[in-house]
């Protein structure tokens, strides 16, 4: 099928490429120049693993193409994705104007049937303003174009992007138009192999559909945090709990990982999201917002370990930080949980020597060159001459790490480890001070 892509960001590059390689003809479509150029010459501008192979792939066989002309890619698919972002303005609600800004591009340019695919995390009764939108700007035009607006919102996680969308759990597809419905399930046959995995609904269930899925997630991090606080408290150990909990099928082992809070592109965009879509709506939603609160202050939980352990004289002080990015097998901040330490850390004067097998060039990126910011290119740079290690990030290789060399190279022994990577008990044996999340003895011994 010809499909055309609107907005070559995460989402919308994997599944354009996705598409591509499993036979679709794929138009890409950016406004941004430098972007397009790159791709064409092979410049993937995001990591992720697998992608680059498929982008190439893609390109090479001529059915992935990049562009910054519009009326060029509404000529081309049949089906039109919507793939732009929803950045959150002052208020945290979803700012629309991307999306609604292709919405008029593909009225404009349109010469026959199209069906509008709304890719984006987008409110409930975005599908509505889009298709009011193309309905305007037809009549101004002085032109009845048939067309349908879809929702068909995305669930794939960065690091597994690629898998994700070739592999989807499910694909929901929100629209009561039969004629989009049978495009639909045609272009996404090549997914739908062993059993049928499209579920289709109402386009604002659809639309609620992607918000709810996150906010549960989001929901099940919160609550464990707010155990693991629980837990130091009561001299506890969440890890024994998470394992005593997740052994309930009704719970199951997934997502129950406690840590220094969630961040990314999506959970904390898209729970305030929420709220304020149900505020709008005129229901106060005391669960989400509480998921919110208990992000907050997890992710201030670093620095306030750091704080109490140093009573409060950070002035000079080096913190040696392994991991940056906001999880580990990518190299993105967003609303990482390493920028809040990082800032903090700096607030209170002290300086920070940080390793990321990915993420160094996004923090350049953000924070610039500081003097108090030391970027290094390996674990053990990161620990020369530190007075602590600080972990925000569960990357592979910092799992098992050579102890004795952390120890010989930290002013102190002492580590601050917000994805509770270590055992406790074992860390205690070789002299360390132990500082992980809800982990009631370790934290006991230390207050
Ligand atoms: C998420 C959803 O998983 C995905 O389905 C949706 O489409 C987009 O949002 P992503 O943001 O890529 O994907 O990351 P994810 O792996 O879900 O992790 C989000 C954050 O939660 C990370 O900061 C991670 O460290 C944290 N997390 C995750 C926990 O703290 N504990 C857990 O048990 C799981």
């Amino acid at each position: 099928m010809k499909v055309t892509v609107f907005g070559i960001g995460y989402v919308g590059l994997v599944q354009a490429a996705v598409l591509a390689d499993a036979g679709h003809h794929v138009c890409c479509v950016d406004i941004d120049p430098d972007k397009i150029a790159g791709l064409k010459k092979g410049v993937i501008p995001i990591y992720e693993p697998g992608l680059e192979a498929l982008v190439l792939k893609g390109t090479r066989e001529g059915r992935l193409v990049f562009t910054t002309d519009a009326a060029m890619g509404v000529g081309h698919g049949q089906l039109q994705f919507i793939a732009v972002g929803t950045p959150p303005d002052e208020d945290g609600s979803a700012d629309l104007k991307y999306v609604l800004a292709v919405a008029e591009t593909i009225a404009r340019h349109m010469a026959g049937r199209k069906v509008i695919i709304n890719k984006s995390t987008v409110p409930v009764g975005t599908a509505d303003k889009v298709s009011a939108k193309v309905a305007a700007v037809l009549a101004e035009r002085g032109e009845s174009l048939p067309y349908a607006v879809v929702s068909n919102p995305e669930f794939l996680k960065e690091g597994a992007a690629v898998s994700d969308c070739q592999k989807p759990d499910r694909i929901v597809i929100g629209t009561s138009d039969s004629e989009a419905e049978k495009a639909m399930r045609e272009l996404y046959a090549p997914f739908n192999r062993n059993h049928d995995k499209v579920i289709v609904m109402d386009v604002r269930s659809a639309e609620l559909t992607k918000y709810a899925a996150n906010c549960m997630l989001a929901t099940k991090i919160s609550f464990m945090n707010e155990i693991a606080n629980l837990a130091e408290l009561l001299g506890a150990d969440i890890e024994a709990v998470r394992k005593g909990i997740g052994s309930d099928p009704r719970i199951g082992y997934h997502f129950i990982y406690p840590g220094c809070g969630y961040g990314g592109s999506c959970f904390p965009k898209d729970v305030q999201a929420l709220v304020r879509t149900a505020q709008q709506v005129g229901y106060e939603p005391a669960l989400l917002q509480s998921v919110e609160d208990v992000n907050y202050r997890q992710k201030q939980k670093l620095f306030q370990f750091i704080n109490r352990h140093f009573k409060g004289e950070l002035e000079g002080k080096t913190i040696a930080l392994w991991g940056l990015a906001f999880k580990p097998n990518t190299d993105d901040m967003r609303e990482a949980s390493s920028r809040v330490l990082m800032e903090a850390l700096w607030a209170a004067g002290a300086k920070v020597q940080a390793f990321d097998p990915e993420a160094m060039d996004e923090t350049i990126r953000i924070y610039g060159q500081r003097s108090d910011l030391k970027l290094v290119s390996t674990l053990e740079e990161a620990l020369a001459g530190a007075d602590a290690l600080a972990i925000c990030t569960e990357w592979q290789p910092f799992r098992a790490p050579d102890f004795e060399r952390i120890k010989a190279s930290l002013s102190e022994p002492v580590i601050f480890d917000g994805r509770n990577l270590y055992e406790p008990a074992a860390l205690k044996a070789q002299g360390f001070t132990y500082y992980a999340i809800g982990r009631g003895d370790s934290i006991s011994q230390n207050q």
